[in-house]
């Protein structure tokens, strides 16, 4: 056992306690110097990008705030991007020791990350500073176990808008950290942050051809997932584009290119007559209404037990009554904005055909103006009901008897789909039956079922819901790697 076996030590981050007044301040005037902050986003290339267009980013909260403007990148800039696209090539020591400064400038920023978290994906301070700590995470834990392997070469990375920032590090991250050239494309909702975040990189250390940005949307994304010099794609987002992207690589790529996808899910939770009903209905608040549910791990279908459903409905919508929707600058606010207009419709379609069938049960009176959704409670027969993934503060409700417990597995396992699941309940043997039975990546017992933790809950979802290996945890940073994994000595 050398000295070289040994990890470098590591801490998540410890974030910041808002019960502490003087913090809630220091944080409040932090992110208010960006109040009225313009960013802008552009390619960020080796060599000289040539943007074309220039779009104003929206405020989903305040529809006539544009924190920025972004200039998508153009054909020529991702031909520039993959001819000069080159591994790093530094000693694993080194891209260590370049994370961790990374990390320290996210943490030195942290106000104007939450002004953009805010003011352009439309995050409460609390979802900031979560979101904040997990990005940090990810860098330090990626650097902090590094493989003794070589690189795959080209990492093309994809993101979603609903965690622009830890999920586009995260994805970022793992790849620079196993020594691969990332082509990052973030999702067109969210360009500014993911510009700031590589800003940050490369201040930190990791050379500007091992890392470019490439704003734009699926054409962006289409031509870096149908590259022959792109040797490996990390994709996080919805299951459609995951099945498209592995279309296009099956088509162009090398066999054998590593797809690591992780998506969507139609997530449940089962409350059963021996729960906590106070326990119960915090964690189904929190895991449906948390984020405004734009999480993919946010729960999508409860199923109570028949004989305490009225009352664990009776509390929920009590519950429900106290969530402040609007503006997330406020720090009274539980719930912002779904991200924009076409998500709002998409919703609002959904809650509307559900109203005229008589099955909404409870919903917070009138959004406030910009693209809210008011928490909503719609009674369903089961999960077989729900046909897609309804991604916003929806939570659909079913009823079951004691003896129809296998036939829900069965439902809720039969939708394909296995990102998390919830199960509240005081009977040690069904905890057992219920998680060994379920196909869920991440099961949750007696809590909430959002807001895994990176190293001790690495996160990700079988079936329709993703490849694996799952982020934040031990397996993931192989598929990075070239898979003979000959040895790469510093
Ligand atoms: P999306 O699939 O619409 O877009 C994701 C990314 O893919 C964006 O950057 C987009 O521009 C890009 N893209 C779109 N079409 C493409 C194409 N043809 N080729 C290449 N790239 C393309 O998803 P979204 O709306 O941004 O995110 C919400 C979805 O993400 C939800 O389904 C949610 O469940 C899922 N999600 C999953 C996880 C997870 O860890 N499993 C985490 C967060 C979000
Ligand atoms: N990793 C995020 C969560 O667990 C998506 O909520």
């Amino acid at each position: 056992t050398g000295p070289e076996l040994f990890q470098p030590e590591r801490r998540n981050s410890k974030g910041f306690d808002l019960r502490h007044t003087p913090t809630l301040d220091t944080l409040d005037a932090a992110r208010d110097r960006f109040r009225a902050h313009h960013w802008y986003a552009q390619p960020l290339l080796s060599d000289a990008a040539h943007p074309e267009l220039d779009e104003p980013v929206v405020n989903p909260a305040q529809l006539q705030d544009k924190p920025g403007s972004v200039a998508p990148a153009s054909a020529a800039d991702v031909e520039l991007a993959l001819a000069s696209a080159s591994p790093w090539q530094a000693p694993a020591a080194q891209r260590s020791r370049v994370l961790n400064a990374a990390a320290d400038l996210y943490e030195a920023h942290y106000g104007e990350l939450f002004a953009l978290l805010a003011r352009e994906a439309g995050k409460s301070l609390p979802d900031a500073l979560g979101e904040l700590r997990e990005a940090v995470d990810f860098l330090r834990y990626y650097a902090a176990n590094i493989p003794d392997a070589k690189p795959a070469g080209i990492f093309t990375c994809i993101s979603p808008w609903n965690f622009p920032l830890a999920i586009f590090t995260g994805q970022i991250s793992a790849a620079l950290a196993t020594g691969n050239a990332v082509l990052a494309k973030p999702a067109p909702q969210t360009p500014l942050i993911a510009h700031r975040a590589i800003q940050l990189l490369h201040d930190a250390g990791v050379p500007r051809d091992a890392l470019q940005l490439l704003p734009g949307g699926p054409a962006v994304g289409g031509a870096l997932t149908s590259d022959a010099r792109v040797s490996g794609v990390a994709f996080t987002g919805s299951t459609a584009t995951a099945l498209k992207i592995r279309t296009a690589m099956a088509e162009n790529m090398r066999p054998g290119t590593p797809l690591i996808a992780e998506t969507g899910g139609l997530n449940a939770m089962i409350v059963d007559s021996t729960a906590l009903p106070e326990q119960a209905v915090q964690s189904i608040i929190e895991s449906a209404f948390q984020s405004a549910g734009q999480r993919c791990s946010a729960l999508r279908c409860l199923y109570l037990q028949e004989d305490i459903a009225d009352d664990v409905l009776t509390m929920l919508k009590g519950a429900m009554d106290a969530l402040q929707v609007g503006d997330p600058w406020l720090i009274s606010t539980d719930c912002g904005p779904v991200i924009d207009e076409q998500a709002l419709q998409g919703i609002a379609d959904h809650v509307s055909k559900a109203r005229g069938e008589g099955r909404v049960l409870k919903e917070l009176g009138t959004p406030p103006e910009g693209t809210f959704v008011t928490p909503t409670l719609i009674e369903i027969s089961g999960i077989a009901a729900l046909e897609r993934e309804i991604f916003g503060p929806v939570l659909h409700v079913a009823r079951f008897k004691a003896q129809e417990i296998d036939t829900i597995i069965a439902d809720i396992n039969a939708t394909g789909y296995g990102l998390t699941f919830g199960l509240h309940t005081r009977i040690d043997d069904r905890v057992q039956h219920v998680t060994e039975a379920i196909h869920a990546g991440n099961i949750y017992v007696n809590r909430n079922q959002i807001g895994a933790i990176v190293g001790s809950q690495p996160f990700g979802g079988e079936g329709l819901s993703g490849t694996g290996p799952k982020a934040g945890g031990p397996n993931y940073m192989a598929r990075f790697c070239a898979p003979d994994r000959q040895s790469a000595k510093d």
